[in-house]
Parts: C-alpha cells; sequence; structure tokens
C-alpha cells in the first residue's frame, strides 16, 4: 500500500444520503479506500440496510435533513471527521400553477436549512484539513416540468458554498451540480434522447463519474469555494 493510500486509509467520511443513488455509490467508493465511513437515510432501517449491503465497516445512521432540530443529535456518536458529503434530496415535484407547499417547505429546509445546520452540528469535528461536498444540481439552469424548488434550492446550494467558503477556513467546501445522470435510479428508463442530443458528449453523465468529481474535490486541496458543473458540456449546447 503506497503511503498515499494508507493516509486515505486512516480518513473518516460522513455520507448524508447515502443509501441509494450517487450517495450509495460514494459510500461503495470511500469504503473500499479504506475509510471509515458513516452513512445516513432518513430512517436507520434504510441506513443499517445499505451499511449491511455495503460492509467494509459502514455504520448506518438515521438523519432526517428536513427535521433540522434533530440533526445534531442524531450525528452524536460520529468522532472527528476528515470527509462530509451531503447528497440527501426528497425529490418535490412541483410548478407555480400547482404550488404545493408542504412539499416546496420540506425541499427548501432539507437542502438549505438541513445541509447548513449538519455543518454547524460537526464544526468542531472537523479535522484542519476537513473537505466537505455539498450536492446541488443543473435544474437551476436548465429547469424541467416540475423543478421548480429542486431549481430554486440548487441556488442555493450555490450560495452556501459561497458563504461557507470563508466562514468555515481552512476547512475546504465545495460542490457538484449534475446535469441528468442516466444511471441514476431517478432517471434510469426515463426517455433521456432530448437530453442526449443536446449534450456534447453526445451520452449522459455516469454515477461513476460523479463519484470521481466528489473524491477529486475531497482531495485536491487547492480546491475550494467551486461549483462544479457535471454536465458533459450539457450547458453550452
Ligand atoms: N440523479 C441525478 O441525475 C441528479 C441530477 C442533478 C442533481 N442531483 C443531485 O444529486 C444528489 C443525489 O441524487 P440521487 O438521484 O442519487 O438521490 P436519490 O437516489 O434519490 O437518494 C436520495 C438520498 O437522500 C436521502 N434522503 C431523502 N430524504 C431525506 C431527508 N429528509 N433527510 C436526509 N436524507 C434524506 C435518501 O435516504 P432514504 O430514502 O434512505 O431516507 C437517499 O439516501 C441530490 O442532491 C440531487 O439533487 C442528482
Amino acid at each position: 500500500m503506497s503511503s498515499q493510500s494508507k493516509e486515505r486509509a486512516a480518513r473518516t467520511a460522513v455520507v448524508l444520503g447515502g443509501t441509494s443513488g450517487i450517495g450509495k455509490e460514494i459510500v461503495k467508493s470511500l469504503a473500499e479506500k479504506g475509510m471509515t465511513v458513516y452513512l445516513s437515510g432518513r430512517t436507520s432501517e434504510t441506513a443499517q440496510k445499505a451499511a449491511a449491503e455495503i460492509g467494509r465497516g459502514t455504520t448506518g445512521l438515521a438523519v432526517d435533513l428536513s427535521e433540522p432540530e434533530s440533526i445534531a443529535g442524531s450525528l452524536a456518536a460520529i468522532g472527528p471527521v476528515d470527509y462530509l458529503v451531503i447528497p440527501a434530496i426528497e425529490r418535490d415535484a412541483n410548478t407555480i400553477a400547482d404550488y404545493n407547499i408542504a412539499r416546496a417547505t420540506r425541499l427548501v429546509t432539507l437542502k438549505l436549512v438541513g445541509y447548513a445546520e449538519s455543518i454547524h452540528a460537526l464544526r468542531d469535528r472537523f479535522t484542519p484539513d476537513a473537505a466537505i461536498v455539498l450536492f446541488g444540481g443543473l435544474a437551476m439552469q436548465r429547469p424541467y416540468p416540475g423543478s421548480t424548488t429542486v431549481s430554486t434550492v440548487n441556488g442555493g446550494v450555490v450560495g452556501l458554498v459561497n458563504s461557507l467558503t470563508t466562514e468555515l477556513a481552512p476547512v475546504r467546501i465545495n460542490a457538484v451540480h449534475p446535469g441528468i445522470i442516466g444511471d441514476s435510479p431517478y432517471w434510469e428508463g426515463k426517455d433521456n434522447s432530448n437530453i442526449i442530443s443536446r449534450t456534447p458528449l453526445g451520452r449522459l453523465v455516469t454515477m461513476q463519474e460523479i463519484v470521481n468529481s466528489v473524491e477529486f474535490l475531497l482531495e485536491n486541496t487547492g480546491v475550494n469555494g467551486v461549483n462544479l458543473a457535471m454536465d458533459g458540456g450539457w450547458l453550452l449546447k
């Protein structure tokens, strides 16, 4: 094992929203590198099921980011943190014509207050070279029918990164903003041909490519305050 791999294996990572989709792939990849990984879902049932499936000593925790007052208590068992990744989302299909206040409030609370409160709750446990990666998305620039709240909160993630880059220093914070990830559970099996035809790559970005981008943002010690679009050039066509 190289000294870089050994150093990596000694790290502790927390992935909030790690029971499915992109978050689960991130947990698998970090655990395969030997890191101690905590993952969460809304319930201990889903979290423990995912942790058991992934194995490698991962721990499943119940953390509901839409209930921010409960977050600090839910994270109490965690010690020092090197990496925090927050991909959690509870999608809300909402339009202004048919506006569901309860669903919009839940998603806005989860993505903006819940993400911020998770960082607040863990702030004294970040190691000096810790790094955080949040998840937004390109629905902020390329909305789709029903994406009104999703588009709104994705823009909020940009603001959160900008603000916390200075507040958290020397801890680094960046965000990944995926386009449509074709092999993720939410988009797999849908007709994405219109999006593919507008993507210069000629295909959609994959979950593995998102995992690679997260690991780049976590590990490259010069990258800070970046909102990284992961869309295969979609916004340019
Ligand atoms: N997939 C894409 O193409 C795409 C595109 C643009 C942006 N993104 C962004 O990428 C991230 C991951 O997306 P995904 O499609 O991979 O997600 P996903 O498969 O829907 O997984 C969502 C995760 O969030 C957790 N979660 C749901 N509600 C929660 C809550 N109230 N509190 C805490 N955790 C909660 C879920 O856990 P339980 O269900 O176990 O509770 C699950 O682990 C999201 O932030 C999304 O906005 C994805």
